[in-house]
């Protein structure tokens, strides 16, 4: 890419509210990376039902490119019942997202979860701060063994979850590491007592912890866990699970916030490329209505800046905006009490541009 930039950040609306808060996310990375005297060019690509429509597949070859020349890239969110009846590998999750985690090795998919909004939060006060990692390029999402037949006369369906020993030790090792430069804690979480995946998943996690013994490191199995997360979140530093017990550990982590709108998500690989992507989906029930909450696509940005772009400041003054811009009641719909001011998506995206432009 031309470019005299500092960075090529890939821009990846997709479907429903994805290019609304995508497009809050690019203003307010924007001006967190001008603050800091850094440029940015945004480069929009097509990913999802719009790629669909557009050019007939969710993940056009020209947008593998895009991301292939850009130092990260920013995601809306994709799907939409419009899309959901098309066979699995032209749907645009499961042919959009996946083969971006898998061809591009995107194998830590780094989920926090903080009371960031305590009045939304079904557990009010009680302070979370921690930070899920999930497997994400690995387990029953990508195995060779899936499929649907006829057995004894049913119907039969299986999807085999299957681990090598390096894809546990590499996403159980970045855990630790991102432990390490937190507050020291990391849990690994399995199904040891009954599937023999989780088995190998807590000798290698167990082998992995041993290089690490300036962190306090401890098993839970799943079912545990999710209690766990209800009843004392407060636990927790950084989580590090397979692929399916992330996907749902995520979402609790995400209700323990109080809304998917405050959940943010970047997947990287080992070169620090990254998607950077809400946790939540399209909502084509309020899409165009201006009503989306952007924060989760905010927070994502900032994930960016830290972990792909090595921009830490640039994150954190991204942070510091979005919790004094909600310290302050303004809030979008989804959290809005009665005392609260309601903003529309484009003038909490205004507010926070101008918080970290010192206005
Ligand atoms: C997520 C989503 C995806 C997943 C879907 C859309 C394929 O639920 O990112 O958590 O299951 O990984
Ligand atoms: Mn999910």
């Amino acid at each position: 890419m031309s470019s005299s930039a500092d960075y090529t950040i890939a821009v990846l609306g997709g479907d429903g509210i994805g290019p609304e808060v995508t497009s809050v996310a690019q203003a307010v990375l924007d001006a967190g990376l001008r603050a800091a005297g850094r440029t940015a060019e945004f480069v929009p690509g097509l990913l999802g039902g719009v790629a669909i429509d557009a050019v007939g597949t969710p993940l056009p070859a020209e947008t593998v490119e895009l991301c292939r020349r850009s130092d990260a890239a920013l995601c809306g969110a994709v799907g939409g019942p419009k899309w959901d009846e098309l066979p699995y590998a032209q749907r645009p999750g499961t042919g959009g997202l996946l083969p971006i985690r898998r061809d591009f090795g995107l194998f830590a998919n780094v989920r926090p979860v903080r009371n960031l909004v305590p009045a939304g939060s079904p557990l009010g006060e009680v302070g979370f701060d921690f930070v899920v990692v999930r497997e994400s390029a690995g387990g029953a999402y990508f195995t060779a063994t899936r499929g649907q037949d006829v057995v004894q006369g049913q119907r039969h369906a299986y999807d085999l979850i299957e681990y090598r020993a390096d894809e546990i030790e590499r996403v159980v090792d970045f855990a630790c590491r991102l432990a390490r430069s937190r507050n020291k804690k990391v849990t690994s979480v399995d199904k040891a007592n009954v599937l023999e995946s989780s088995v190998l998943w807590r000798s290698v996690a167990s082998e992995v912890f041993a290089r690490y013994p300036d962190l306090e490191a401890n098993h839970l199995y799943v079912d545990n866990a999710s209690m766990q997360f209800v009843i004392d979140p407060g636990q927790f530093d950084v989580v590090v699970t397979e692929n399916v017990f992330g996907d749902i550990l995520s979402d609790i982590g995400a209700g323990l916030m109080g809304s998917l709108g405050l959940a943010p998500s970047a997947t990287l690989n080992d070169e620090r490329w990254g998607l950077y992507e809400p946790v939540h989906g399209t909502a084509p029930d309020i899409a165009g209505t201006g009503v989306a909450n952007p924060i989760a696509a905010v927070l994502s940005a900032a994930l960016l800046a830290r972990h792909s772009l090595d921009e830490p400041r640039v994150a954190a003054a991204i942070e510091r905006a979005v919790e004094a811009v909600v310290l302050a009641g303004d809030l979008p719909a989804d959290l809005a009490s009665d005392r609260a001011e309601v903003l529309s998506t484009e003038e909490l995206g205004a507010r926070l541009v101008g918080e970290i432009g010192g206005r």
